[in-house]
């Protein structure tokens, strides 16, 4: 991925701790849970989104990584998810604003704390950064016109709904070395009213590749209660891989790392979104809070699917948690 090898094609997508102090910095308890991910085998672990700005936070526990004094728990942070060979990339967001009502300093601003975020996941040792551009927070926002009603050069259009995210991957990959892989998660699809045109998602996945980001994994863009980003009840072989439409569409014309998420379970269906060419990578989150070690029984020869049940019963304020696992696991 960019100048990055990793040593197999799963992931952990991001994943919100939600164990930070109301400073945003790392609590004790974060530490087992990526010591537990890089042992259980994943190749690249994505941190939980952090705050690049204190202003806009996405909760009241949510790691932060826009000030100076967030870089020692960072840098352990970085260290301990390094076991095993694994890479870890950390997330970096900005809550969901209302993008009609920023002016122009507002949106200058933002990008230049996504851009400074980056430079301090770099000194914190982390091996990437990926910008947060999904979920209704507030660069998903800006790009979707159910959203987005501005008529001056951040809105209007397909491109002006995309420039505050361009801008944003274009000022970290300047700040950054060429070595340093920038990612982005992208909302292509619109939860709400469908409004997102499928060819505006390959424009900007152009443009991001065009910018010089390392590799994207495919999202939706506003989903306000999660039911599109993390759907639930993935029983069938059917309803997993929900973003493969969109992972091909763009892997056909975008010639750049993708990385699907979305409900994969199945050893077979991971592969075989690999083999058709759907996607490069396969991202989990939520079997993973099940079952940390998942990859490592995969390579041993584990057959069946992930025990996640999609129940997104881990959901929980004071951090995630299966509540089907019990005993000491349950303590991450
Ligand atoms: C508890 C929890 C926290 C999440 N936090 C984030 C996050 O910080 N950033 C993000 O991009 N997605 C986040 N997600 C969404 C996942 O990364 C993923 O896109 C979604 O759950 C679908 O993948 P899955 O079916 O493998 O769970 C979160 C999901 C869960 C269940
Ligand atoms: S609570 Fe457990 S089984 Fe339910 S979605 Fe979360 S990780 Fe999966």
């Amino acid at each position: 991925m960019g100048h990055l090898t990793l040593k197999n094609r799963f992931v952990r997508s991001a994943t919100g701790e939600s164990r930070a102090t109301s400073d945003g910095i790392l609590r004790e308890e974060v530490f087992p849970i990526y010591e537990n991910l890089a042992g259980g085998g994943v190749g690249l672990i994505i941190t939980g989104h952090m705050y690049v700005d204190p202003e806009w936070k996405c909760g009241p526990r949510q790691t932060g990584i826009s000030d100076e004094y967030h870089i020692p728990g960072l840098k352990r942070l970085a260290r301990v998810s390094r076991g095993n060979g694994t890479k870890v990339v950390a997330q970096l967001n900005s809550a969901g604003r209302r993008p009609d009502d920023m002016t122009i300093d507002e949106i200058r601003d933002a990008s230049d704390r996504f851009v400074a975020a980056g430079i301090r996941a770099r000194e914190a040792g982390f091996d990437g950064v990926q910008i947060h551009a999904a979920h209704g927070f507030l660069l998903s926002r800006f790009l979707t016109p159910s959203e987005n009603h501005r008529s001056d050069s951040y809105g209007g259009t397909a491109e002006g709904r995309r420039r505050l995210l361009i801008e944003i991957a274009t000022g970290l990959r300047r700040s950054l070395e060429p070595q340093f892989p920038v990612l982005c998660k992208l909302g292509t699809v619109d939860g709400r009213d469908n409004s997102l045109p499928p060819e505006e998602s390959v424009a900007t996945a152009k443009a991001l590749q065009a910018a010089g980001i390392d590799a994207i994994e495919i999202s939706t863009t506003f989903s306000g209660d999660y039911a599109q980003a993390a759907a639930e009840k993935i029983d069938v072989p059917e309803k997993e891989a929900y973003f493969s439409v969109q992972a091909r569409t763009i892997k056909q014309s975008a010639d750049i790392p993708i990385i699907l998420v979305g409900g994969l379970r199945s050893m077979d269906i991971m592969q075989k979104v690999i083999t058709d060419g759907i996607c490069d990578m396969v991202s989990m989150s939520r079997p993973f809070i099940r079952e940390p070690d998942l990859v490592n029984e995969m390579e041993a020869g584990r057959t069946h699917r992930s025990s996640c049940v999609s129940c997104n019963k881990c959901y929980n304020p004071d951090g995630f948690r299966c509540v089907h696992v019990s005993g000491r696991d349950r303590e991450q």
